[in-house]
């Protein structure tokens, strides 16, 4: 038990640092406030209590290091492995025979996408420390922000969710994710920038700190290392899957790139299952790849860490990010991406969103008609949840939310959000 709890302390100094990369704006007076928020992180983090955890054996990860069972606290909270499907119709319009879909989207009971794999591992940590509160930053319409409050609020978890979220363009799920987060009993707090949010949560850590009350920070997006963990778990998922016959290895994956965890999880999680598929993120943040690329081989040396493996896998094939699909601004979307999404939604009857997986769709989709790729197996890994909201809801629904929230509701939506 001593070993764990050390283990335990070690791993919140490590996320804490892998978290301070990723406050989406740049700048002296952030990055300041991140090692601020980085130093707090570092000196209140202990463990108070012995864990009450179980892994289920049948997770990748556990299978392929039983003795991690013991060490990394897991919720079973995910509906996995999600589908693999060929994308016929798809590839009938491209002139490829070799295109797959792995969908995310069906991750969750509650609500979906890539951060669910993530929260099963933050929220185990949580839970493990008997958190008060958890808290957490975003953009508005922020689906790491949306799966924590949701998953927080399960009676597994029951733990209250303050997040703190600054603005963006609208996008349909914006709305969506807001009112879901309103329904789940998140707090949630108007920011004026990612700087301002920052600013607020360590505020608010502190209050609740001088009531002793014990505080998690899971950082944007779930993307540090421990988070970063689900897509390990998940590349180990997509081995049994080709293993079972659903698909061949690919040679190919595209994903979208935010906060970097799933691309990084992915890329290391291939070199475990001895897959040597290249993965290319698409970028969807104002930054460059040669940033992404150094954060990924940060985010990986510190997986390593927490797997115990005593170096980096030779085999390691490093994600190589592209920017081209940008659009010039966070959740933008540009035409080129409106025209990939309305070709999927018309062939294959997914209706993708614009500031994520359309983006991870156009250079899927350029891959596929490039005569060098012809023969290769290139697969979609779709991130974004596609369900519309359980309830419906109206004007006294948004009412509840902060006011600086309202305007998403009556925003004109840009020309190529599909909408859900
Ligand atoms: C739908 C969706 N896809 C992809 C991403 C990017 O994943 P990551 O933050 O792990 O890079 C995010 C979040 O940032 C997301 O919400």
């Amino acid at each position: 038990m001593i070993r764990r709890k050390t283990h335990f302390r070690f791993l919140l100094v490590t996320y804490a640092f892998a978290s301070a990369n990723f406050l989406y704006a740049a700048g002296p007076s952030l990055s300041k406030r991140c090692q601020a928020l980085n130093e707090w992180m570092a000196t209140n983090s202990e463990v108070s209590s012995d864990p009450d955890i179980i892994a289920p054996a049948s997770v990748p990860l556990f299978e392929h290091y039983p003795y991690l069972i013991r060490h990394i606290p897991y919720l079973d909270i995910a509906k996995l492995p999600t589908p693999v499907k060929p994308l016929n119709s798809l590839g009938r319009e491209l002139g490829h025979r070799n295109l797959y879909i792995k969908n995310d989207s069906t991750t969750g009971h509650l609500f979906g996408g890539n951060k669910i794999r993530k929260l099963c591992f933050l929220l185990g940590q949580a839970v493990y420390h008997k958190a008060d509160y958890i808290l957490t930053v975003g953009g508005a319409g922020s689906n790491h922000s949306t799966a924590t409050i949701v998953l927080s609020s399960w009676s597994n978890v029951n733990i209250p969710c303050i997040s703190f979220l600054s603005p963006q363009l609208p996008t349909a799920y914006t709305c969506r994710n807001l009112i879901i987060s309103q329904q789940y009993g998140g707090e949630l707090h108007p920011c004026t920038s990612s700087a301002d949010r920052a600013q607020a949560l360590l505020h608010k850590a502190a209050e609740l700190q001088s009531r002793s009350k014990k505080v998690v920070y899971i950082p944007s997006g779930g993307s540090n290392a421990l988070g970063s963990l689900g897509y390990v778990n998940a590349a180990l998922e997509l081995k049994k899957q080709i293993g079972a016959g659903e698909m061949p290895k690919p040679d190919y994956i595209f994903v979208a790139a935010g906060s970097n965890g799933t691309a990084a999880g992915l890329s290391l999680g291939l070199a475990l299952a001895g897959l040597d598929t290249q993965v290319i993120p698409v970028i969807t943040v104002p930054m460059t790849s040669e940033e992404f690329t150094a954060d990924a081989r940060q985010l990986i040396e510190e997986m390593c860490k927490l797997l115990q493996l005593s170096s980096i896998p030779e085999n390691i094939i490093y994600p190589r990010y592209t920017t081209e699909y940008f659009g010039g601004e966070y959740a933008r979307i540009p035409n080129i991406t409106a025209d990939a999404l309305s070709l999927m939604h018309r062939t294959e009857g997914f209706k993708l969103d614009g500031t994520y997986a359309g983006k991870a769709l156009n250079a899927f989709i350029d891959y596929a008609q490039a005569a060098a790729h012809k023969d290769k197996v290139l697969l979609f890994w779709n991130t974004f949840y596609t369900d519309k909201p359980r309830t419906s809801f109206g004007a006294s629904d948004i009412s509840k939310l902060p006011e600086e929230f309202h305007h998403y509701f009556t925003d004109p939506l840009q020309p190529g959000d599909l909408g859900l």
